[in-house]
């Protein structure tokens, strides 16, 4: 492995008026890590390259600015700077200060939201903050007031185990796991699930939604500590006014994790009963996925919720990520820009004009199309195959997915019956309804040419398949000419590089 020299060649063959920034930071932060680490150097430039040779369709992915980027590669790695901004337990903070609050200033303009927290490393992080610090408002804050004391570390211990056992007793209803809920929403090998009594809602085995008549019912014979709302596999809109109004009726706290939507928050696709920021206690997201910042978290609430949820260190975390939070604070700035609204209708556009054109072709859409950013098919009942075979004869013509299990599926979570498809990624590659409808038209017809193979003891596989090469190559085709219209960072030119 030799050494980076990107940056000399491309100034030696680039006019300086004709510099790009974004495009010379790249290649010099190629040489300087290949000074240390040609190997990681190399795997960020081969992740590139795969990335511009793939379509990406997995729905809780995009493209971040170089911006983004560029404001998590820096010296804030290095501070710590436990507690929030203006109150911290280390010296020198000023500088996170000013980025922690910038954050969350640009998080409640953007959400209009009371109190945003920056601090969660990730969507998995942001919710164990946020279940923590509901019950410390509303189970263990109570329980000190009883004992006449603030600080749980200055009662004793038969007081601390009896309070534990009280916190630790309480209940929390939310999607189940395999119908499209997250695994940080009570599933049995999370957290989540060891710390509440989980209990879970599903959808209508019919139609594949969730009928709030239903969900009510669960609510009113669970009576959660926590409501929960929040999904990272369903296609459709959710009234969070009429959630909020069952969580009032049986005073359950009412918690939304928007981790795969916030985008479409943010950019005023969900709004009136469908934004959760004006209808849950607390809220959560990553962000990520539509939102189209750096890896994170991020929780907004009512006031009421404010002051636990800044003890997310030490209660959950310990010193934040300031690099994260400065690249948080950068992607925020982007959302609020008017264009972001339009990036977010068009990603909603484009996943309906996707789902109508996969349908008008065959295949089976779970709920006859989506309202969000997700379309799932049913590849089992539409080509006979696995999710799992779906999934690697697409990616074998150049198609990035994952496979997803189905409400009710037969084929368990590994294999599963579903791909979950997004639309995300290519929207901010600039592609519109013409190029998704492509999109479906090369799915199609790949996948009604998959056939599963026989395993190793003469039966079906759920994992072989036989796709014939010629298939593959008219697919790759397809896929490059789409590719090479909507370049991943345009500005980048890998034959720099990596010159022949
Ligand atoms: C609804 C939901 N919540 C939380 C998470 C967890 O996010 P992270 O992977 O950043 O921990 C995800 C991630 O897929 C998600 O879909």
């Amino acid at each position: 492995m030799t050494q980076s020299d990107a940056l000399r060649r491309y100034l030696s063959s680039t006019e300086p008026a004709g510099v790009d920034a974004g495009a010379a930071a790249f290649y010099a932060s190629l040489d300087v890590v290949s000074r240390v680490s040609p190997a990681v150097a190399a795997s960020i430039a081969q992740e590139l390259r795969d990335q511009r040779s793939h379509l990406k369709l997995i729905a809780s992915e995009n493209f971040s600015s170089l911006a983004v980027q560029l404001a998590q590669g820096n010296l804030f790695t290095d501070k710590y700077a436990e507690g929030y901004a203006g109150h911290r337990f280390y010296a020198g903070c000023d500088n996170v200060d000013a980025i922690e609050s910038e954050a969350s200033e640009l998080g409640r303009e953007l959400f209009g939201a009371d109190h945003v927290y920056v601090q969660p490393h990730s969507g998995a992080d942001a919710n164990l903050v946020a279940f923590l610090a509901i019950l410390a408002t509303t189970v263990e804050s109570p329980a000190l007031e009883r004992l006449g004391e603030k600080n749980p570390a200055k009662i004793g211990h038969a007081d601390w185990e009896v309070l534990r056992r009280e916190f630790l007793g309480q209940r929390l209803l939310g999607m189940d796991y395999y119908s499209g809920g997250h695994l940080t929403h009570g599933y049995r090998h999370n957290v989540s699930a060891r710390l509440f009594e989980a209990h879970s809602y599903t959808v209508d085995p019919e139609t594949k939604l969730l009928d709030f008549d239903q969900i009510r019912a669960r609510a009113l014979e669970v009576r959660p500590r926590i409501l929960l709302a929040g999904y990272s596999a369903y296609p459709r809109k959710i009234n969070f006014a009429r959630m909020r109004e069952l969580a009032d009726e049986i005073g359950a706290t009412f918690m939304v994790d928007m981790a795969h939507f916030a985008g479409l928050v943010a950019g005023k696709v969900f709004t009136g009963d469908h934004d959760p920021v004006k209808h849950a206690h607390v809220v959560t997201t990553t962000t990520h996925k539509t939102l189209r910042g750096p890896r994170g978290g991020m929780i907004l609430s009512t006031p009421e919720y404010a002051s636990a949820i800044d003890k997310g260190c030490p209660m959950v975390l310990g010193g934040p990520l300031p690099h994260a939070m400065a690249a948080k604070a950068v992607a925020l700035r982007e959302a609020l820009d008017p264009g972001f609204r339009d990036y977010a209708h068009a990603v909603v556009d484009n996943a309906q004009a996707l789902a109508d054109a996969l349908q008008w072709r065959g295949a089976r859409v779970l709920t006859g199309g989506t309202d969000n950013h997700i379309v799932l098919v049913d590849v089992a009942e539409s080509y006979g195959l696995t999710g799992r075979q779906a999934e690697s004869a697409l990616r074998s013509c150049g198609l990035t997915l994952n496979r997803n299990s189905l409400p009710f599926d037969a084929n368990g979570p590994w294999y599963t019956s579903g791909l979950r498809l997004g639309t995300p990624a290519v929207t901010t590659l600039g592609m519109g309804t013409d190029e998704v409808t492509e999109i479906a038209d090369v799915i199609t017809s790949v996948l009604s040419q998959t056939k599963p193979a026989a395993d190793d003891k003469g039966g079906t596989s759920k994992a072989k398949f036989n796709l014939s090469e010629s298939v593959v190559d008219g697919a790759r085709k397809r896929v490059a000419d789409l590719l090479a219209k909507h370049p991943l960072y345009p500005e980048i030119d890998l034959d720099i590089v990596d010159p022949a």
